[in-house]
């Protein structure tokens, strides 16, 4: 009964749609990513159709993993913790549902436009401008939502978390409405406002701090609660994670022409960019240490408990693509691996390993709880599923590494007359093999998904079992 009451303090529902659109989105987003990991192996699975082709399924993969897996994990989780953080129920019900339908009605809008090659051709910021709009909308209701709740708190300190998720609302809203100004000229076609260098400069502006607070500052959010509540322990330190937080958000504005080195952005722009990347390491460093050190003294739980697994295996993906990221930085660095999938493998050490295990360590903890259960329908499939996502990223990130560093070094290649040592087939040929070993590793991280949702199933089904057994009439019961 305890947990019904839970559930009457706090508005759940709104969380547990979030928590299973998570995983519904996170099958289709994962899905899509093994078709065109498939079509870059077999060009001929297009089937001839435009529709299908890899340019327009490659924005629908990447706008599905990042906007509608992680986003829904990110509002979900969000709206988890800022209500348990701040002791109160969220302001409205009425716009925690607007947030959500609206948010969804994105995804599908997308989903539906991509395909038909509806697109701005920006990056991560493809959506014509009627969904822009909407989005717009969307995400300034869930900001009056988010914040509307901190301010009518009950705990007088704001939970660290609650740095972290309002940093990535504001700055989202921020770059969102700043990169998607354009002039409409019909209902599916606009220009957009920059021109040239500037374009460009604001683009990646955008799509660095897209990683900066989407994929990094919102996720660290849902790290610092879920990580201490998982290991039964306070945050490691609460001034590092302060330290971090302000070096962090002051840092990552500045680092987004490294997206853009030796190109006709000024010089002076790229060497702030490769600077300005650099010193993120120490912040970004700082926040895994951080969480990782949250379980000193409750190593030996990392033992028994494979949702603990999912989040610090997610804290040393963080850790590694924040290293390898400062590296590619470096202009001379990536001069090697720009336009190779190095980069690729750079991404998806940071998606499937940062990103994605954070979000399913955090997903694993909140199903049970918003149904009034006390734990999952199987811990022994969240391990399997540890182990097959990990073993997935693993061969994912290293096939990437070494055809990405091959490609890089191949085409640099000269003879002592100075003409190329390979063809570019030659190089395409070389590739070949580590793109059927990044599928095998695609599959694998899907196959996780599936036992995922499995469980989640399993476990929602459960918890309807449980809250109807005590409404049943006694004479039923045998
Ligand atoms: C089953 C899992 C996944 C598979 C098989 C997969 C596969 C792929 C493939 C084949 C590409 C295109 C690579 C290319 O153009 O050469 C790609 C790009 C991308 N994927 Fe995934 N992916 C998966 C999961 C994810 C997840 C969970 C995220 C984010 C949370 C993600 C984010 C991205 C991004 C951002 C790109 C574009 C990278 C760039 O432009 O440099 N992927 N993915
Ligand atoms: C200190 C942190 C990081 C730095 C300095 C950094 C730096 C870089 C650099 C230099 C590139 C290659 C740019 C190019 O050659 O075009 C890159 C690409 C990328 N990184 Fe990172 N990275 C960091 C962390 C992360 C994390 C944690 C993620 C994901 C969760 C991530 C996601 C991406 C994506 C999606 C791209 C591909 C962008 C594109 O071209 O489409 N990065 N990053």
């Amino acid at each position: 009964m305890a947990s019904l009451e839970k559930t009457d303090t706090y508005n759940d529902k709104v969380v547990k749609q979030f928590t299973v659109m998570t995983v519904i989105w996170g099958i289709v987003g994962m899905l899509v990513g093994v078709i065109i990991a498939s079509q870059l192996y077999w060009p001929a699975l297009n089937f001839g159709l435009e529709w299908l082709s890899f340019g327009r399924l490659r924005p629908l993969h990447t706008n599905a993993v990042i906007f509608a897996f992680g986003g829904s994990a990110l509002l979900g989780t969000s709206l988890f913790v800022v209500q348990r953080t701040c002791h109160v129920r969220l302001i409205s019900d009425k716009l925690a549902a607007f947030v959500f339908w609206g948010y969804q009605a994105v995804i599908v809008l997308a989903a539906v436009t991509l395909p038909l090659g509806l697109t701005q051709s920006k990056e991560y910021a493809e959506l014509i401008w009627p969904i822009d709009v909407l989005l717009a909308v969307v995400w300034v209701a869930y900001a009056v939502l988010f914040f509307g709740t901190i301010v009518k708190r009950k705990i007088p300190h704001i939970y660290v978390a609650n740095w972290f998720y309002g940093a990535f609302i504001i700055a989202v809203a921020l770059l969102h409405i700043v990169n998607s100004l354009a002039i409409p000229t019909s209902l599916t076609h606009s220009y957009p406002i920059y021109s040239g260098a500037v374009d460009a400069m604001v683009q990646w502006w955008y799509g660095h701090n897209a990683v900066g607070f989407f994929l990094t500052a919102g996720f660290l959010g849902m790290m610092y609660y879920f990580v201490p509540r998982q290991a039964g322990r306070p945050v490691y330190s609460y001034r590092l994670s302060i330290v971090h937080f302000w070096a962090l958000i002051a840092i990552y504005m500045w680092a987004g022409p490294h997206h853009l080195h030796y190109t006709a952005i000024p010089d002076w722009a790229q060497s702030v960019g490769m600077v300005f990347s650099l010193v993120l390491l120490a912040p970004s460093w700082g926040g895994m240490i951080n969480g990782m050190m949250t379980l000193s003294g409750a190593w030996h739980k990392l033992r028994t408990d494979p949702i603990l697994k999912f989040l610090i295996v997610s804290l040393s993906f963080y850790g590694m693509s924040t290293f390898e990221g400062p590296m590619m930085s470096i202009k001379t660095v990536n001069a090697l691996s720009h336009y190779t999938d190095w980069t690729i493998g750079h991404v998806h050490s940071g998606a499937l390993g940062w990103v994605a295990m954070v979000s399913i360590g955090a997903v694993y903890m909140l199903i049970p709880r918003v149904v009034g259960l006390k734990e999952m329908f199987s811990t022994k499939l969240i391990d399997t599923h540890f182990w097959v996502h990990t073993i997935g990223v693993v061969l994912y990130t290293v096939s990437m590494w070494i055809s990405g560093i091959g490609q890089g070094l191949m085409s640099r290649a000269t003879n002592a007359d100075g003409t190329l040592t390979y063809a570019f087939v030659e190089i395409v040929k070389f590739t070949y093999p580590y793109y059927l070993v990044r599928l095998l590793g695609g599959l694998l991280v899907l196959a996780g998904m599936f036992i995922m949702l499995y469980n989640m199933v399993k476990t929602l089904q459960q918890a309807k079992g449980e809250f109807a057994a005590p409404v049943l009439p006694v004479a039923n019961q045998h």
